[in-house]
């Protein structure tokens, strides 16, 4: 058996010169758990030709949605940026990966902290009625170079709040806080300073983060991640696993090279 599930492209987003997303079909035997990403790609001279990629829609959706960037010679995004509906794309069977909320402890709030495409594992996540249980408040941070590149703005904040079955938690729990860093918006920042510094919880009437109640999900480029580890560490925070709960977790975006 392939390693790869053969699923159609039933829609494509052009975010921005360098940002895409599209949807697929999706194999009835594809599972995964939200926060996890699996292999996708395309046939490329016969061979297949994949990345990692975070899933970006709910569990519970008939279709697959994935959110790329474009690298000019990225020997997959290149090519993939170019899909169309109704082309072939492969889906990896085995999906797997750290953001679970089954290895975070249960606390006051949960932030989710995205850079870049690294918003995608939460876009899954916060669609997921599994993900707000535990937490009196879910916190989905999202930071980017431009306005321009805050992807799925409109369905966090008009769309879910109003969703047939996830308005009501949504309403009730999430706060999203989008920051960009270079160009005026209502928020200005990077990720990093803005929980270091407590701007953002300030910002949105939180206490400031402790890691005896708030727990952190955090996606994003390697040097994001190395502040951050540096942070944790200073702090003595734990760091959650497949088989012991902590009180942060982590997965880095997936750039091509
Ligand atoms: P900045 O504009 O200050 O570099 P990219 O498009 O390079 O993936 O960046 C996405 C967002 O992540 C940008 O707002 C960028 O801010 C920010 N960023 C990049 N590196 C770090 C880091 N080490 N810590 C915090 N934010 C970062």
């Amino acid at each position: 058996m392939s390693a790869y599930f053969e699923e159609k492209v039933t829609s494509v987003h052009h975010w921005t010169d360098s940002l895409f997303s599209f949807t697929c079909t999706r194999d009835p035997a594809f599972r995964f758990k939200s926060g996890q990403f699996t292999m996708i790609g395309l046939m490329v001279e016969g061979k297949p030709l994949v990345r990692a990629y975070s899933v970006v829609s709910g569990h519970w959706e008939e279709h697959l949605e994935f959110l790329s960037i474009k690298v000019p010679d990225g020997p997959l995004t290149s090519r993939l940026q170019h899909i169309q509906v109704g082309d072939t794309v492969l889906i990896g069977r085995k999906p797997v990966g750290t953001l679970l909320t089954e290895s975070l402890l249960p606390g006051r709030n949960l932030y989710m902290l995205g850079t870049g495409t690294g918003l995608a594992p939460f876009m899954s996540l916060i669609r997921d009625p599994d993900a707000y249980e535990g937490f009196e408040r879910v916190v989905l941070v999202h930071g980017c170079r431009t306005v321009a590149e805050l992807a799925y703005e409109d369905l966090i904040k008009a769309e879910l709040p109003e969703h047939e079955l996830l308005g009501e938690l949504v309403r009730e729990k999430l706060l999203y806080y989008p920051t960009v860093t270079r160009e005026a918006f209502v928020h200005q920042g990077r990720v990093t300073d803005l929980i270091f510094n407590g701007t953002l919880p300030a910002d949105l009437g939180l206490a400031p983060v402790d890691k005896a109640h708030d727990r952190i999900m955090l996606c994003g480029s390697p040097g994001l991640l190395a502040d951050y580890n540096a942070w944790f560490k200073q702090g003595a925070w734990i760091e959650g696993t497949n088989n012991l709960q902590g009180q942060y977790v982590i997965e880095k975006a997936f750039v091509e090279k």
